[in-house]
């Protein structure tokens, strides 16, 4: 019976490190997300990937001035049909100037 239980410990110890060795194997190292596209990339949904359509609107191509004020006048209301607002109220002042001057980067 030890004898049993030694084998078996013997497996599961072996079992856990050739995991872990496929584990660490698998790991690759990544490239860091700039801040600005992980805080867009809410917008991929509906105006394509890194803003570049399809889509609504085309958001690549514009100033980071002219995105930030469009969401600026979002969550103040004044424009959009309602959908954009909610989306812009989600994010804070220095958050909207963030992505807006990351997806101008965008071409
Ligand atoms: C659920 C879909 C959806 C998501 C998500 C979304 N948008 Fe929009 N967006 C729209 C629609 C629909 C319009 C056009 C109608 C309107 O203005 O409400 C629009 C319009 C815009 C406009 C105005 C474009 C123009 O030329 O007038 C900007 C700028 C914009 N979105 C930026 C963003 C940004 C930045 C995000 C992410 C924070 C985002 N949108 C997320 C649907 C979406």
């Amino acid at each position: 019976m030890q004898g049993n239980r030694l084998v078996l410990s013997s497996v599961v110890a072996a079992l856990l490190s050739c995991s872990l060795v496929a584990a660490v194997a698998q790991t690759q190292p990544m490239p860091p997300v700039p801040a600005g596209r992980l805080l867009a990339s809410n917008c991929f949904q509906c105006h394509g990937t890194n803003g570049k359509g399809p889509g609504f609107e085309r958001l690549a191509g514009k100033s980071s001035l002219e995105v930030y004020k469009e969401l600026k006048e979002m969550q103040a209301g004044g424009e959009g049909q309602g959908l954009m607002t909610k989306h812009a109220l989600g994010y804070t002042d220095a958050q909207l100037r963030e992505l807006s001057q990351w997806l101008s980067t965008q071409r």
